[in-house]
């Protein structure tokens, strides 16, 4: 079986390119293993801070920030990162080739229930010699060079994708390395699957209200097929599920929400795992438009999200 280090020397042309992601993979087996020691290892629970969505940070959040921030930092490839847990970006190396956003640890409500969580990474390559700003990280996500995420669950798994197709790595914990076990996945255009919080319902625009709705008729109902709901409450969970065998995540805005902007971030939640579906032959959407197109005003602004099988994906937004 191809390990890591094996897949990124015959696929990824560029040495700078390989040491970000050895770097931040690394440092997620290091996460891996801190999740594993679970309450044993005194680490559980709340930090007493807030993070910069006002949401309070689990200690795991922070810790698991603070070891990619610091791998990170320290690697010459890296130009600056932006991470959930920091206000604003933090700058690197000014010859640094990559700007990097992460979501160190997604779904992190999940920890005190010991289910999955995950790290989600975004890649952007720049040039010259100049200190980051946070403009630079404004890009659309088709632009991204490459993107993934590290699942920690039942076992640890690494998917990526440097745009051309998504791999799935599954760490062997007894020789330390991620080793190639599914290539070139695929999402399957058609579906009988969906995620979405159901407790939000009457907050949803009426048009998705009548899409979900007719989801739930079933055989009775306009689609003629009976759906299943699954919902991990990890955006990772759900979209590996779905790299998995299928399926539609939808993170819809609300009207509790006047800007319409939904609960996920764009640049380190949307917009990587866009690229991981769109290379996997499903589709990413808001309500209005390809999620990878959309031109980023902050790092952490926030987007309606609607991905996965692609017909599906067409169905919704033809209500
Ligand atoms: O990071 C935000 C997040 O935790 C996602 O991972 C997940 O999909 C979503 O929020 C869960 O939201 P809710 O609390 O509505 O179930
Ligand atoms: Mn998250």
């Amino acid at each position: 079986m191809q390990s890591l280090s094996q897949f990124l020397a015959a696929h990824v042309a560029s040495s700078s390119l390989q040491e970000v992601l050895l770097v931040t993979t690394e440092t997620c087996k290091e996460i891996s293993a801190a999740l594993k020691k679970g309450s044993l290892a005194g680490i559980l629970g709340m930090a007493g801070n807030e993070n910069v969505q006002g949401e309070e940070q689990k200690k795991l959040d922070v810790i698991s920030n603070n070891m990619l921030k610091n791998a990170l930092l320290a690697c010459p490839s890296v130009r600056a990162i932006a991470s959930e847990e920091e206000d604003d970006i933090v700058p690197a190396h000014t010859t640094g080739e990559y700007l990097i956003s992460f979501d160190p640890l997604d779904g992190s409500s999940n920890i005190d229930i010991n289910s999955m969580v995950g790290t989600i990474f975004s890649l952007y390559r720049t040039t010259g010699d100049h200190p980051a700003t946070e403009v630079e990280f404004l890009r659309p996500g088709k632009e991204q060079v490459a993107a993934g995420y590290v699942l920690y669950g039942p076992s640890t798994m690494l998917v990526f994708t440097t745009g051309n197709g998504v791999n799935m790595f599954t760490l062997d914990i007894d020789q330390g390395e991620f080793l190639l076990t599914h290539e070139n996945v695929k999402v399957a255009a058609e579906t009988q699957e969906f995620a979405i919080n159901m407790s939000n319902q009457r907050f949803w625009s009426d048009a998705m209200q009548a899409y979900v709705s007719d989801l739930v008729l079933g055989k009775d109902g306009p689609r003629g097929k009976n759906y299943n709901m699954r919902w991990v409450a990890a955006m990772v969970g759900d979209v590996h599920r779905i790299l998995c065998r299928g399926g539609i995540f939808i993170y819809p805005w609300d009207k509790k929400d006047p800007t319409k902007a939904g609960k996920l971030r764009l640049m380190y939640e949307a917009n990587p795992m866009a690229m991981l579906i769109e290379n996997a032959g499903g589709k990413a959407f808001t309500h209005t438009q390809r999620i990878l197109d959309i031109q980023p005003e902050g790092i952490h602004q926030r987007v309606p999200v609607i991905l996965g099988a692609a017909n599906e994906v067409d169905k919704c937004l033809s209500y």
